[in-house]
């Protein structure tokens, strides 16, 4: 595992307070902690324990390149220590789209900018790195903190599933939102202009 005493820290994607490398094998005893936490998968489409063995064929999955799952663990810059995952899903290589994911796992990490600067190092990747054309995900309709951090990095909500998704006993909205590449160049020369 990539920490601040590694000579060699993996970096994938460099940002000023946290950054992008890709999962390791490693990383599995910590991916399984957050993700079955009842506190961080209420968020996610996880009602399934997820196994090691699960996790770890997942990460085979993505051990080809051109394949159409392009995870990563998402570090503080500073340590390398690892505070959550990101990724690009169901990547579409003709249409070129992808369905992106994300979640910060310790809760005091949360609400700190931290996921609006990581899905952004992820999103000029599928826009500046490989070229797609557009990117969608899924939240909550409950997820208040997901949607503003969505809606500030600039995705355009284009719909809502209504009581698309059982969680918690009871059936909840599931929102659609999307970006287009032409939407991201033209957020990124109004911000640098
Ligand atoms: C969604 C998530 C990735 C966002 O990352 P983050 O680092 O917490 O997000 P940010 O700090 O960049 O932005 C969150 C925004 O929501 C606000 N916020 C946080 N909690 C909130 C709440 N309960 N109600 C309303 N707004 C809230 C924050 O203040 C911040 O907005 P601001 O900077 O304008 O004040 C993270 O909260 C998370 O991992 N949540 C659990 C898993 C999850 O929901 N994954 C996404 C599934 S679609």
């Amino acid at each position: 595992m990539t920490t601040s005493n590694d000579p060699y820290p993996i970096v994938f994607s460099r940002g000023k307070r946290v950054s992008l490398r890709p999962p390791q094998e490693s990383d599995i005893p910590r991916v399984l902690h957050w993700l079955n936490d009842p506190g961080t998968r209420r968020f996610l489409s996880r009602v399934h324990p997820l196994t090691e063995l699960e996790e770890k064929r997942f990460l085979e999955t993505t051990a080809t390149p051109g394949g159409n799952h392009q995870p990563f663990i998402i570090v503080e810059s500073e340590t390398h220590e690892p505070i959550g995952c990101t990724g690009l899903h169901q990547i579409d290589w003709v249409h070129r789209r992808a369905e992106l994911g994300i979640f910060i796992g310790p809760a005091d990490k949360r609400g700190l900018g931290l996921g609006q600067e990581a899905f952004e190092l992820l999103i000029a990747h599928a826009f500046e790195g490989i070229n797609l054309h557009r990117v969608t995900l899924t939240v909550f309709a409950f997820n208040d903190a997901g949607i503003r951090c969505y809606e500030r990095i600039g995705f355009v909500k284009e719909g809502v599933d209504r009581e698309a998704q059982f969680v918690e006993g009871r059936y909840v909205d599931v929102i659609r939102y999307g970006m287009l590449a032409r939407e991201w160049f033209a957020r990124k020369n109004n911000v640098s202009h």
